[in-house]
């Protein structure tokens, strides 16, 4: 009886919670569902936008800076051992390859580490890989927001034997943005250079 009576009070309680529970279940379920297609109708239009970021020389720049032109876009950060300057390599010599062509097109690495990577150290990193290739850093925040709207992964990654130290962990993808801001097609880190030049052509030259 004792033990009957005090587990009557918490019952009503386990209800609620269970109820409480559902609901927000429910809640989520009807927004994955809400979402998805609006994502999937809209699809492309996700990718990109406008931003406002600084250019190698340390100037203000925007989405309006480079319109009219294509744009290949790759993140990363000048501190990167293999990644980054592989892929920047992969973007040069498919340039290269399409000759004359690649001239619409404007190379711009972006950087997903602000704290060390300044305007002046964009600038003598990027002429390592080709005369055209724009750097872009800026604040913390313009960087989030500019990851964000290309839906760019980063992450700090302590160096474990150096704390002072770290990496980061970044998204390796290149996107393809057509003259007008909107988004074209985006390749994987895997392409190379003549893989790249190809798909290129194609969307330039059909
Ligand atoms: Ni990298």
């Amino acid at each position: 009886m004792v033990q009957n009576s005090s587990l009557l009070p918490s019952r009503p309680k386990l209800i609620l919670a269970a109820g409480l529970i559902l609901l927000s279940v429910l809640i989520a379920a009807l927004a994955l569902t809400t979402l998805k297609p609006a994502q999937m109708g809209s699809g492309t239009a996700l990718i990109g936008g406008p931003f406002t970021m600084m250019n190698d020389k340390g100037e203000t720049v925007t989405e309006k800076t480079y319109a009219g032109k294509y744009m290949l876009l790759f993140f990363g950060f000048t501190n990167c051992g293999d990644v980054c300057p592989t892929e920047l390599q992969v973007m040069a010599a498919a340039f290269t390859e399409m000759g004359a062509l690649s001239d619409n097109i404007t190379p711009i690495f972006v950087t997903v580490d602000p704290e060390r990577d300044t305007p002046k150290i964009m600038a003598d990193y990027i002429k390592n890989f080709h005369p055209r290739l724009v750097g872009l850093t800026g604040t913390p925040e313009q960087i989030a927001a500019f990851a964000k709207i290309y839906h760019i992964y980063y992450q700090k990654v302590p160096d474990p034997k150096n704390p002072a130290d770290y990496e980061m962990d970044h998204s390796s993808i290149l996107y393809l943005m057509g003259p007008d801001g909107k988004f074209i097609k985006h390749f994987p880190y895997t392409t190379d250079a003549k893989g790249l030049a190809e798909a290129l052509k194609k969307v330039l030259q059909p």
